[in-house]
């Protein structure tokens, strides 16, 4: 569907946006991470604002400038990121495009870990989910959008996280290629309704098209 520039469909909408990896430390210098560049949630924070929607990016640790006109707010952890996000709260809408480390370690060391210690016996526990968490919190935002990166069964692993996480939608990412860190992105838009499959194209041109669905969902 054609954008239709200068028609700011979204303002007076706040959304809420988190992008990019979690930084989980082992040490003061060492931390547990993923491949996730940002890219994908760096451009829908961009198109959001361009529909004239005032956009709270909540960033984790990537390489990317602040897209324009665009409330920035870093972060390193998945705590911090669930601290941000509530904070940011209330929202007509969220979009949790983070990849966020689904366990941190329960004891990170306070100083640099030599290695003539031996290797560390690592405690991992789980951190919380901040989608999940959103879904059932007193301001819910009223469309509530989650990612799903799958690498097998895309579809079926999306449907069954949508129910899980009581998410609006879910945006499925094919991340079996070479999307992760890529210009393009494949993905599959799963609603109440049923399941779309977008052509794969560049991260820029799906953020818009997502833009432009929260436009007509929000109304
Ligand atoms: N998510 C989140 N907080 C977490 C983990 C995930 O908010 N601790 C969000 C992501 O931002 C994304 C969605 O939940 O919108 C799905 O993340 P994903 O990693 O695909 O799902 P998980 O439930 O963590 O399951 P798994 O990694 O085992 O596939
Ligand atoms: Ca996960």
């Amino acid at each position: 569907d054609a954008l239709r520039p200068g028609e700011r469909r979204l303002a007076g909408r706040h959304i809420v946006v988190t992008a990019g990896p979690t930084h989980e430390p082992i040490d003061t210098v060492r931390y547990i991470a993923n491949r996730s560049s940002g890219r994908q949630g760096f451009a829908i924070a961009r198109a959001l604002a361009a529909q004239g929607a005032r956009v709270t990016l909540v960033a984790g640790p990537v390489a990317l400038a602040t897209p324009a006109g665009v409330a920035r707010i870093d972060v390193e952890t998945a705590l911090q990121m669930r601290d941000a996000v509530n904070a940011a709260m209330p929202a007509d809408c969220a979009v949790m495009v983070a990849a966020v480390a689904d366990w941190r370690s329960a004891d990170p060391a306070t100083n640099k870990l030599k290695k003539d210690i031996g290797a560390p016996d690592l405690t991992l526990v789980a951190n919380p989910d901040i989608l999940a968490e959103l879904a059932v919190h007193p301001n819910r935002p009223q469309l509530l959008i989650g990612f799903a990166a799958e690498t097998d069964r895309v579809v079926e692993h999306a449907v069954a996280k949508r129910q899980r996480k009581q998410a609006d939608w879910i945006v499925a990412n094919d991340v079996s290629g070479d999307v992760m860190g890529g210009e393009e992105n494949a993905v599959h838009l799963v609603t109440p309704e049923g399941v779309e499959t977008w052509a794969r194209a560049r991260k820029d041109a799906i953020a818009r098209r997502l833009a432009d669905r929260i436009a007509d969902a929000l109304g």
